[in-house]
């Protein structure tokens, strides 16, 4: 029997899952809400705000949808899976507690904290006062970070004390991203690569993704702003087996267990950023959702039905399931609007898609985009060219050649996705 699907995303990571999702023989009807230019081509966009979760559920209803499954964060902290439990719908994903571990990162430091997680010594500030006390006593490098949810712009890594007071300026006498600047986390500067792990759980068993990496800050050489992620590679051929045995024994499985004792079950996709530092991993923060782009990059690898991994994780049998992987390696680079991470122009026309994507292994992801007439751009993230290949360097080749049809003004990317990694091979 078929399944009709919904999907709660507006960009790279929610055209990618129905990407793959296409690919099910079990699939019945697809919707996503609400999607973007990209979407509305291969499924139907559903002009409901993710954060609308009645309308959501009303619509979920009203249409037979035998599966949600929840791209981003906003909706998750706001109890979408909670109140679609309530009323006897499927979903994938976290329940609003569960949610709290990237909610609220103060949160999350102290479940570290208390179940000796490693991550970064820290403090959490209210005050402004306190905080800039705290910062000029420890000088930089240092970290602030907004305790909850900011596009993944709200931590500062800063390499003197001049940013770092001007980072807690922003979040707290600006209000920068609101309310999630309330609370305020100061830690340390931890040195060392970032990966991100994604562990799909089912709320009793989990399973590891491949190894991913995210370039997040805007400008190459890791310059700049923070970003919502600039580009991604997996798998992290660096990282080896028994650095991610340590990872899945001292965090992954850590952190759900102290959950499921809390009550608070993680069911979905536990996405701890990681800094393998010289004295092994350390939680960054935690995400309870898939990445993006990471998504990206995995839907391209992944070789299992997507729909059966979604039903066994919200069915409870992942223990049931083995999820299969294409080898070699795939790459995401995001092409963004000129001025992002900061302000930016919407309505700029694309081209040069379709030729993009005549480039061997490479499918384009749509992000912020939208029809009007044309393809237009209508968001920071804009595009993420995926590419996958035989060997890192193969398909990062194929990923920038494919950018080279790809054309909007102000077009902005990074040109050292994965580069780190390459000389790192190269140097070994
Ligand atoms: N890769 C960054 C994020 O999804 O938050």
């Amino acid at each position: 029997m078929s399944s009709n699907v919904l999907i709660i995303d507006g960009g790279g990571r929610g055209h990618a899952f129905l990407w793959k999702l296409l690919q099910s023989p079990r699939v019945g009807k697809l919707y996503i809400a609400p999607g973007n230019g990209g979407t509305g081509k291969i499924a139907k966009n559903v002009l409901i705000a993710t954060t609308d979760i009645k309308s959501l559920a009303r619509f979920a209803e009203k249409n037979s949808i035998d599966l949600t499954i929840v791209g981003s964060e906003d909706p998750l902290a706001l109890g979408i899976v909670d109140v679609f439990h309530r009323r006897g719908l499927r979903i994938f994903g976290p329940t609003r507690a569960a949610t709290q571990i990237e909610a609220s990162k103060a949160d999350a430091k102290r479940l570290m904290r208390e179940q000796n997680i490693p991550t970064a010594p820290f403090q959490i500030f209210r005050k402004y006062d306190n905080a800039l006390k705290y910062i000029r006593k420890h000088g930089a490098p240092i970290v602030v970070k907004a305790s909850g949810l900011a596009l993944g712009k709200g931590a500062y890594p800063c390499k003197t004390l001049t940013k770092a007071e001007k980072a807690l300026t922003e979040i707290m006498l600006e209000r920068a991203y609101k309310k999630a600047g309330n609370e305020v986390i100061v830690e340390k500067f931890l040195d060392g690569p970032e990966i991100s792990i994604h562990a799909l759980c089912d709320g009793k068993t989990s399973i590891l993704l491949p190894t991913a990496q995210d370039h997040k800050p805007i400008f190459d050489g890791d310059k700049g702003k923070n970003t919502g992620g600039m580009g991604t590679i997996a798998p992290v051929p660096w990282v080896n087996a028994q650095t991610l045995q340590d990872v899945n024994e001292q965090i992954v499985r850590p952190t759900l267990q102290a959950l499921t004792e809390k009550r608070r079950a993680f069911t979905g996709c536990l996405y701890p950023g990681l800094k393998i530092t010289t004295d092994g991993p350390k939680v960054l923060e935690y995400n309870a959702r898939f990445g993006d782009p990471e998504t990206q990059s995995y839907m391209r690898l992944l070789k299992t039905d997507l729909l059966d991994v979604f039903d066994a994780c919200v069915d409870g049998k992942l223990a049931e399931l083995t999820i299969e992987w294409h080898s070699g390696f795939t790459v995401c680079v995001v092409l963004a609007s000129g001025g992002y991470p900061g302000k930016y122009k919407k309505g700029i026309t694309i081209f040069g898609i379709t030729e993009a994507e005549k480039v061997p292994g490479v499918v384009v992801f749509h992000a912020g985009t939208m029809y009007s007439n044309q393809l237009r751009t209508s968001g920071g993230r804009v595009l993420g060219v995926t590419a996958v290949g035989e060997t890192l360097q193969e398909t990062l080749n194929r990923a920038y050649e494919a950018i080279r049809f790809i054309k909007f003004k102000g077009m902005q990317y990074r040109k050292d996705i994965g580069t780190k990694t390459l000389k790192t091979q190269i140097h070994s």
